[in-house]
């Protein structure tokens, strides 16, 4: 296993690249599963998440190919039986089961649990399976989704946290190739699910309504292959805003869409930073002074809950008492322990952690337990004074893609050492 060793105290300065995101890449590459012909998906990061995916497309027969950061998917023929424990080691891979269930008219996935940052129920992609004449067996851990056809329908997706983007991706595949029309309302309206949905109509699908609360889909008898690249990874780009930012330092964020990066730019703007929108580009530096946020996570375009963990850091800079409420996912602050470690004082009360601020963090090794909490542990490293060892780096390679390369680009001192 590795360890991140961080040097911290230096500001990060220069510009990095923004890889493709991988919340995007995933869904779309389960959606190849819908048509025999190739496809090819470009700007996809480098990530174990994304390996593991492909794994899974191999497993139910699809042939793939990767060079550079494009990888080609022909899944000719597929068979409905995977390797399930594969998908069971990935969340993500819940969105294999709407295309299955519409190429082959089964599909059996295995049941996700729980994991460090909530309950992670799928209700939702079910509800909708169902609403479109699927019958849905639970058995052994895992669902079995079964239906002679597939017919439109419509559809209230809605949760007790809002919307869900895999249930609203899901359900989308699937309806693709429904007959009729499928009217998903309380659709969550993410970019990765637009960006989903741009390759589908590729694909020749009639998807109209993506980014916004109601989603029509026109079933289509077939789909063909298409050639898309994945949008830039907002959580990515967000994540090394926030460092910035926290070390005193200034980036430029080459790629980074600023349209879908509305309200985490409007809060760092609110807590001091400097932003410059200019060409491909987006800088962010610290201003003079910063200030403490009140920031609640929400479903798109709200304040995102990958990057709540990042922005609690930055919290800790700035002087007087933060709020930071999550909404989206009942124990998501598993990074809070490990950041008292480096010396940050913050309480949970209920749903919200009281940040205090303007803390001296100083280096100790810590544990990351979540893909986000670990990018909120190296921005901490970042900042802190003396070393930080940042143990289980596993997390952070299935989202951040060459993140110690590209921090080390930007000047930080930061190494990946054998534990
Ligand atoms: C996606 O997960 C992302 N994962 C998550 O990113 C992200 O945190 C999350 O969306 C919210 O933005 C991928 O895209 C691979 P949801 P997803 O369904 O789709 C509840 C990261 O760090 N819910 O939108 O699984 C759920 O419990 C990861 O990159 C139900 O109640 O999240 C939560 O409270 C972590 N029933 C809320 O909805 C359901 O059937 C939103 O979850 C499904 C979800």
């Amino acid at each position: 296993m590795y360890s991140l060793i961080i040097k911290g105290g230096t500001p990060l300065h220069g510009a990095v690249e923004i890889s493709g995101a991988k919340n995007a890449a995933l869904p779309i590459l389960a959606a190849t599963l819908l048509t025999r012909e190739k496809c090819v998906i470009r700007r996809v990061p480098n990530l174990s998440d994304v390996a593991f995916m492909v794994k899974i497309l191999n497993s139910l027969g699809a042939r793939t190919r990767q060079r550079g950061d494009t990888i080609t998917v022909e899944a000719e023929r597929v068979k409905g039986l995977g390797d399930y424990e594969l998908v069971r080691k990935m969340r993500g891979s819940v969105c294999i089961l709407g295309p299955l269930l519409a190429r082959l008219r089964e599909a059996r996935v295995s049941l996700p649990g729980g994991c460090v940052i909530g309950s992670r129920p799928i209700d939702l992609h079910l509800k909708g399976m169902r609403a479109l004449g699927a019958t849905i067996r639970i058995e052994g851990g895992y669902v079995h989704a079964r239906t002679r056809r597939l017919v439109g329908a419509e559809m209230f997706l809605g949760g007790r946290a809002g919307p869900t983007v895999l249930g609203t991706a899901n359900v989308m595949m699937a309806a693709a190739l429904a007959e009729g029309v499928t009217i998903i309302e309380s659709a969550a309206c993410e970019p990765e699910v637009v960006d989903l949905a741009n390759f589908l109509n590729a694909m020749g699908a009639h998807v109209q309504g993506a980014g916004s609360p109601t989603i029509t889909v026109t079933g289509v008898k077939e789909l063909h292959g298409a050639d898309h690249e994945v949008i830039p990874d907002r959580i990515e780009a967000a994540t090394f805003a926030i460092a910035a930012v926290a070390t005193r330092g200034h980036v430029t964020l080459r790629g980074a869409r600023p349209d879908h990066l509305s309200a985490v730019l409007d809060k760092l703007q609110e807590a001091g930073a400097r932003i410059d929108r200019s060409g491909d580009g987006l800088s962010v530096r610290r201003g003079r002074q910063l200030l403490p946020l009140d920031v609640t996570t929400q479903p798109y375009a709200g304040f995102p809950t990958d990057v709540q963990a990042q922005m609690m850091v930055l919290m800790t800079q700035a002087p007087g008492i933060s709020i930071i409420t999550e909404r989206i996912f009942e124990s998501r602050f598993m990074h809070v322990s490990e950041l008292a470690r480096l010396g940050a004082e913050i309480l949970i009360e209920g749903p919200s952690a009281v940040v205090k601020g303007r803390v001296r963090l100083s280096g100790a090794p810590v544990m990351a337990s979540d893909l986000r909490a670990s990018a909120a542990l190296v921005v901490a490293g970042l900042v802190a004074r003396g070393e930080t060892r940042v143990k289980r780096i596993y997390h952070l390679d299935r989202g951040y893609e060459r993140l110690d390369e590209k921090l080390r680009k930007l000047g930080a001192k930061v190494q990946r050492a054998r534990d």
